[in-house]
Order: C-alpha cells, then structure tokens, then sequence
C-alpha cells in the first residue's frame, strides 16, 4: 500500500516534472550544440540571416549570428562568457525560445552578455505573449572579463510562453551587436517569514540561477517590481546593479548567498517589512569583505524607517564579516529598509571592476517582549495584592 501511493506519487511528480520546464541551462543555452552545417571554420563566423532556425533549441529574426572564442572582432579577439561559441545579435535582431512555464510562478532568467564596439548597448528582454519587457543596459563592465551575468524575472502569464532577447540598437558597423551566453531559468518562490524577523529572503539564499562556474556573481538590475523579482522580497531601486555572489567564490557570511554592494549610492536594495505603528525595531545586518580584493574602506548605508545611519567594515583577523544594527520606531504599517555602499569600491587588481561591502542575514524584529511581560506580571500581582487588601 505504501509502495504504491510512493508509486503514484513519484508519477504524479513525472507527469509534473515533465510538464514545466527544469531549472538550469535553457535547450542549448549556452549555444555549443553545433548547427546543421556544423559551426562555420572561417574567421568570419556564420551568419544566420532570416531564414529557418538554424540553432538548435531556438529561433532567430535578423542578423543572428554564431560566434567562436578566439575569432577576431575588428581589432579585438572576441570574448566568449563560457564554452567555446555563444550568439552575437546584429542590429534589430532577436533570439528566441518557446518555454513551458507554470502558470502564476515568477521565473528569474539569467543570461551572460558582452559589448562589443559600441559604447552604450542595451538589449530588450522580454517575455510573450503578455509582452512583460526590460531594457538591461550594457553600458557599464563591471568586471575585467569585458562580461558580465544578468539576471530579470517574469511572472508567466501562460503556460507557453516565448523568451525574446533583441538588440534594440542601430550601430553604423553591423558587425557590432552584444553576445549572448549561458541563458538559464530558475522558478523563484517566496521563502517563508522566519519567526522573529520581519525580513523576508533576508539570508539572501532564494535567487537567480548561478553556474556552478560563474566566478563572478550575477549582476541584479533595476527592478522595481516587487511581486516579479529575481531576488524574492526585496527590490533593486536604483539605476546600477547589485551583484548576487555565492560561497564558492566569495566570502559570504552565512550559508551560500550574499549581496555585493556596488557603485556606492547608485545600487540601492530595499524591501518594505511588516511593522506595527509606534513600536519599537532593532534592524541587524552581517556586512564585509567578499575576498575578492576590493580595495578597502568598506562602509554600508543602512535605512530603516527615518533612521540613517552609515557602518564601517573594521577588518578582524579572524572573520570576513561583523554583524551591524540600527534601532527605530515604526511610523506605519510597513517600513523601508534599504542599504547602498558608501563608497564607489573598486578591485585592487583590477581599477574597473567594481566592488563593494558584502550584505547578509538581515533581520528586523521588535522591541523585546520580555520587558513588558515582565511589566504585566508585575501588574497582574499588584492587583492580586490590592484586591486581597480590599476583600481580605
Ligand atoms: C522580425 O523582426 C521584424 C522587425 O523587428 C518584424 O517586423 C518581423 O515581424 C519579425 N519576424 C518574425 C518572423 O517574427
Ligand atoms: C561553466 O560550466 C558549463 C557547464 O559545465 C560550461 O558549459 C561553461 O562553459 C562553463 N563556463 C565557464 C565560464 O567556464
Ligand atoms: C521590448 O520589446 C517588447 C516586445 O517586442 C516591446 O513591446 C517593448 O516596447 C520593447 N521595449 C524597449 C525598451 O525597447
Ligand atoms: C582570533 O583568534 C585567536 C586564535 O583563535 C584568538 O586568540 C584571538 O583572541 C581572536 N581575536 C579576536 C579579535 O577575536
Ligand atoms: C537598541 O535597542 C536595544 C534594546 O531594544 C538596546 O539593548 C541596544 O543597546 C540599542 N542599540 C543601540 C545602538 O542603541
């Protein structure tokens, strides 16, 4: 009896499983499944024109075009985010892939790009039918590997949907155009309230999908949609980017994500709590050094309520982090709270990559209840004694 409901239930989770697309790596995501007439061997790469999908797992409308690592670009060798080809979108041009989603669910893509020639490229995400869109601005490297990994979210409106990433941009040279790799999906969902912390996905660990590989973090750019976020909870409020880092190859605080503040007061997180008017709130952060040799000072900006108050990473030989808390009184129902990097960090190694303050294990809670207990106890025997004065 018991081996058959695990039956049903391991074909229940079948049926369900092979409904609804997996997380991780889209069918050629990182585009080295070699097209009909094999990767081209020329310098040149291989156009793809307007005709009939030619790589597999997607469809193509304009000068798509396969790109391999080592292939000159002008004067430059190109680079190529991970594997050995990726995709170069021309002018106007598009890469699409038809997905089966989960009706209702938030999904985070997470795509790498690189620039090519022109100085601002941007590339428009977006997601039909219901047409949810993003412009993602290329115009800053944050790294010294000339790429950087994106992420963006979608609520699916369908259970087919189609995934669109074009370049808006009308570049004199055709040969320009951003590179696209390594484009994965991830199903978000909302972790529970922790008891005694307001915060929600304060530790950060529910995110964007990160390569096992992606030394680098995942870029989060402006959003400003709180219900379709890749990060659940919280919000990127600002015109720059935060960066989503993982322990394999930064110092995270606690258990495997963390933020990485950057470009000082240009990359705002925030997230409205839960709070009860006129009651009193300790919010505490863990805040440091990710170990990828930014150049210190290292200080965060931390709001809660109407309180500002600005924390400077005093390094410790023996941790990477120290814990930082800000008292407030709640003025409403729900209260910001918000942190940027005091200053505009870069690596020592590398003077245009940029870094910042590690941020982790946020919590909001209130004013310890102990105190008025113990206050009401007292009261409640105060009464006890007067009544027994009166009657006794
Ligand atoms: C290809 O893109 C052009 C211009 O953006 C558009 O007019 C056309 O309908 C697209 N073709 C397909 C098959 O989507
Ligand atoms: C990361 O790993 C994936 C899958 O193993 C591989 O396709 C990709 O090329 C790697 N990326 C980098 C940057 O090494
Ligand atoms: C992005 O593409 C979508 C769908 O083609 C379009 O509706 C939207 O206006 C575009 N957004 C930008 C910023 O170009
Ligand atoms: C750092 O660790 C050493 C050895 O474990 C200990 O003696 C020292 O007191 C610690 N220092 C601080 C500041 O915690
Ligand atoms: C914050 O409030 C707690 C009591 O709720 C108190 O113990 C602590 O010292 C306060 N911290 C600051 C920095 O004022």
């Amino acid at each position: 009896m018991l081996s058959l409901t695990v039956h049903v239930a391991l074909l229940l989770f079948a049926a369900h499983s092979a409904l609804a697309i997996e997380d991780g790596l889209l069918v050629n995501g990182d585009f080295e499944a070699p097209p009909t007439a094999g990767f081209a061997s020329t310098s040149e790469g291989l156009g793809l024109g307007d005709g009939p999908t030619t790589i597999p797992g997607w469809q193509t409308n304009g000068t798509v075009e396969l790109v391999s690592a080592g292939q000159q670009q002008g004067a430059m060798i190109l680079i190529i985010p991970g594997g050995t080809h990726a995709v170069r979108l021309g002018n106007d041009a598009q890469i699409s892939q038809d997905l089966k989603v989960e009706k209702g669910s938030v999904y985070a893509l997470t795509f790498s790009a690189a620039r090519t020639c022109a100085q601002l490229e941007s590339l428009n995400i977006s997601v039909g039918p219901a047409q949810a869109s993003s412009a993602v601005d290329l115009q800053t490297v944050y790294t010294d590997q000339g790429w950087d990994s994106y992420a963006w979210a979608f609520e699916a409106q369908e259970e087919d949907v189609k995934l669109m990433i074009k370049n808006p941009g009308m570049e004199e040279d055709p040969t320009c155009g951003p590179i696209i790799d390594d484009v994965a999906v991830k199903k978000m969902f909302v972790p529970d309230k922790v008891k005694d912390n307001a915060v929600l996905n304060g530790d950060f660990e529910e995110g964007p999908w990160v390569f096992r590989n992606e030394s680098l973090g995942v870029l989060l750019p402006t959003n400003l949609d709180e219900d379709s976020t890749p990060l659940p909870g919280w919000i990127v409020e600002s015109n720059r980017a935060v960066r989503y880092v993982d322990s394999n190859h930064f110092d995270v605080p606690q258990e495997k994500r963390a933020i990485e503040l950057l470009s000082g007061k240009e990359g705002i997180i925030s997230q409205m709590v839960d709070t009860t008017p006129k009651k009193d709130y300790t919010l505490s952060f863990s805040m440091g050094q990710g170990g990828d040799k930014c150049k210190e000072p290292l200080a965060v900006m931390a709001f809660a309520g109407d309180q500002a108050q600005n924390f400077h990473y005093m390094p410790d030989s023996n941790s990477t982090f120290q814990r930082a808390s800000l008292n407030f009184t709640a003025k409403a129902e729900r209260t910001r709270i918000a942190f940027y990097s005091v200053y505009y960090n870069t690596r020592s190694d590398h003077m245009s990559s940029l870094c910042g303050p590690v941020l982790d294990d946020v919590r909001v809670w209130g004013a310890s209840r102990s105190f008025r207990m113990k206050v009401g106890v007292l009261s409640l025997g105060m009464w006890v004694v007067v009544l027994g004065l009166i009657f006794g």
